[in-house]
């Protein structure tokens, strides 16, 4: 995300500059944010949602004759019909609206029970949150609409349709999870995008004993311990995601005391342990692409030496899950780093599978899923 926004750089050429351009096509002089104009992009029509006046717009797209209210309608609804018919019932949240994939360039809609998170990632959007959020509240109780600022906060948009709601519990093909909409705050509690590593963890997971790194509300926790881990290790270095954690455990009638919820750096604690000479079954290290904090946290500068600790960590035939959404990490990269820290550990290893997001998360052009969720699975080789 996000995909579709064109641009055009100011130094390109002074006539561009002096009026703008969008691939080639001169913008209106007077285009202001959040304007709608037809445009020709290499002969192709198309209508444009200007982002920033006379360099960028979001392009929407063959023009039918429909107003922006029309164009949101039709294809909101046609984005939440598909999934609809293929999603199983037994699945309460998932991603309803991704983007260009769904022709709704800059805008991802996110559905947790009968709340949809619409989040925007420009400005143009902020003239049209009402009708965006008229097209969803067709569908759903309440409708948040929110422009995606910096590090998980919301933007100068952040309104709610519908009574407020401010808690939800979720259901993910059996799994139960209380999420939150909390003010000022994007992050819910669960991430759609991992449904499918929590359900691959689920089912590989039984007799393991499992470490669960950066574990926040619990997402993987659950998951394995539903699957039948002997036990987990959850740590976070944030006290309140240790309580939300154990709740969502509860929530699924498991016993939060046969496992153990760490308040720790990451970081900090596979070191120890793996001084300890502790061993685990499984280990998941799902990091954020950086944290603040005491000790802030950089997924291209730390990722490398906490999965050596993590291999180090491993049983013989024990499983690693490394995963990362962070766009300056490829999957070569990510590869590159899993494959060097089993190296680094002196213990031989395989990538067994690559795995990233769902059904749910569609995409114009096949490169964009390619740079989303990254999923990497590393099993521990003997000998
Ligand atoms: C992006 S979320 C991780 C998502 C999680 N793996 C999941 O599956 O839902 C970020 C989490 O990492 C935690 N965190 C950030 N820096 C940390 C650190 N240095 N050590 C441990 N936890 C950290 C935050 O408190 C937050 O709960």
């Amino acid at each position: 995300m996000p995909n579709g926004l064109s641009r055009a750089r100011r130094r390109e050429r002074p006539a561009a500059r002096a009026e703008g351009r969008l691939h080639g096509v001169v913008l209106p002089a007077r285009a202001q944010v959040g304007d709608l104009i037809p445009l020709e992009v290499a002969g192709r029509k198309t209508l444009a949602l200007v982002e920033r006046a006379d360099v960028a717009a979001w392009d929407l797209g063959e023009p039918a004759g429909e107003d922006l209210d029309q164009i949101f309608a039709r294809r909101v609804t046609a984005a939440i019909e598909r999934r609809r018919r293929v999603l199983p019932p037994d699945l309460t949240v998932y991603r309803a609206v991704h983007d260009a994939g769904d022709a709704l360039p800059g805008i991802a809609v996110d559905v947790y029970g009968a709340v949809a998170i619409c989040q925007c990632y420009g400005r143009a959007f902020r003239r049209h949150a009402d009708s965006l959020a008229r097209a969803l509240r067709a569908y759903f109780g309440a409708v948040r609409v929110v422009e995606r600022g910096p590090r998980g906060r919301s933007g100068s948009l952040d309104r709610w349709y519908g009574d407020p709601i401010r808690e939800q519990i979720v259901n993910e093909l059996g799994l139960r999870f209380r999420v939150r909409f909390d003010e000022n705050k994007l992050g819910s509690g669960l991430y759609a995008d991992q449904r499918p590593q929590r359900c691959e963890l689920r089912a590989r997971a039984a007799g393991q004993r499992t470490l669960n790194l950066f574990g926040y509300a619990g997402g993987f926790t659950v998951a394995a311990a539903v699957g039948g881990a002997l036990q987990v290790d959850h740590v976070d270095s944030s006290r309140s995601c240790l309580r939300w954690a154990s709740d969502n455990l509860a929530l699924n009638d498991l016993d939060p005391r046969r496992h153990r919820f760490i308040e720790e750096d990451a970081r900090a604690f596979a070191r120890r342990a793996r001084r300890r000479g502790e061993r685990y079954g499984i280990v998941v290290v799902d990091p954020p692409t950086f944290a603040l904090g005491a000790t802030p946290f950089r997924v291209a500068r730390d990722l490398g030496p906490l999965l050596a600790d993590c291999c180090a960590l491993l049983a013989d035939r024990g499983l690693l899950l490394v995963s990362s959404n962070a766009r300056g990490l490829n999957w070569q990269r990510l590869a590159a780093i899993a494959r060097d820290a089993a190296r680094a550990s002196g213990r031989p290893a395989a990538i067994t599978a690559a795995t990233g997001q769902g059904d749910d998360y569609p995409y114009l052009d096949p490169a964009g899923a390619l740079h989303h969720l990254k999923a990497l699975w590393l099993r521990m080789v003997e000998g």
